[in-house]
């Protein structure tokens, strides 16, 4: 099942099942507030309590001090996961955090996902589609709390921003990751994403290198 793919920097196990990316941005537009309910995708993660049994859901406007710690903490724990860097972010108000959920709400562009054990958020991803309005999906900011890895919410979070780029036509998943035999890496792979285009700095002036990975949707359903 598992293959081999070298791709310059990357040596990718292939594997199973299809699949997401690393980066940042700053979604800037309109606010109003509707909740959208996002089916969460179930992977069996194995934790003692139903108080402690996983979900993911997209974050509430409301939740943004909750958004913004956890990207916080992915950035102070995975600097070389993120084109962004704490010392950037670390610089937003806390309006503009606020807003970014608040637009990302109003927005059919957006997906802002948190992983949950029980009422705890421990994880987060962000689906954004293209702004061309294109059938292009992005994924940034998948980050789960080390405490809480191997236990499939990567997994789920990955899962259900493709079902939401699935469910809204999309043609193509795309995302960046940092070059490496990584947990991230395995992950894309294993969910069917591929290398597209070289591998480039993972920022102006970073000896790291990100590769772009592409995933295609082949008709609803595939
Ligand atoms: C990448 C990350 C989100 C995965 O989260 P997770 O909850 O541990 O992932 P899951 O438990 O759902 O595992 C999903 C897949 O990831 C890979 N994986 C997870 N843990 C792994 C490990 N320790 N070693 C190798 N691969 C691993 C496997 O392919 C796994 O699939 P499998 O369980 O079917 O073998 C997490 O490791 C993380 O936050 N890493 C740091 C930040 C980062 O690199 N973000 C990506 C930015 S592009």
């Amino acid at each position: 099942m598992a293959g081999a793919l070298v791709c310059c920097c990357l040596t990718l196990r292939l594997a199973r099942t299809p699949l997401l990316a690393a980066g940042s941005f700053h979604p800037g537009s309109p606010i109003t507030s509707s909740l959208r309910v996002v089916p969460a995708a179930t992977d069996p993660v194995s934790y003692k309590t139903m108080s402690q049994s996983p979900s993911v859901r997209e974050f509430q406007p409301s939740e943004w001090r909750a958004y913004k710690e956890l990207r916080l903490r992915a950035l102070a724990d995975s600097p070389d996961a993120f084109g962004s860097t704490l010392a950037i972010e670390q610089d937003r108000s806390d309006a503009q955090w606020a807003e970014s959920l608040a637009t990302a709400s109003a927005s059919s562009f957006d997906l802002p996902l948190a992983a949950f054990v029980g009422t705890r958020p421990v994880g987060l991803a962000w689906a954004k589609a293209d702004a061309t309005g294109s059938l292009t999906i992005h994924l940034f900011q998948m980050w789960v709390a080390p405490e809480h890895r191997s236990r499939g919410l990567g997994r789920s979070l990955l899962s259900t921003a493709v079902q939401w780029a699935r469910d809204r036509g999309a043609k193509t998943m795309l995302l960046s990751v940092t070059c490496g035999d990584t947990s991230a890496v395995q992950l894309y792979a294993s969910a069917g994403f591929q290398p597209v285009g070289i591998p480039r700095p993972l920022r102006p002036g970073s000896l790291l290198q990100a590769q772009n990975m592409k995933l295609e949707f082949h008709g609803r359903g595939a």
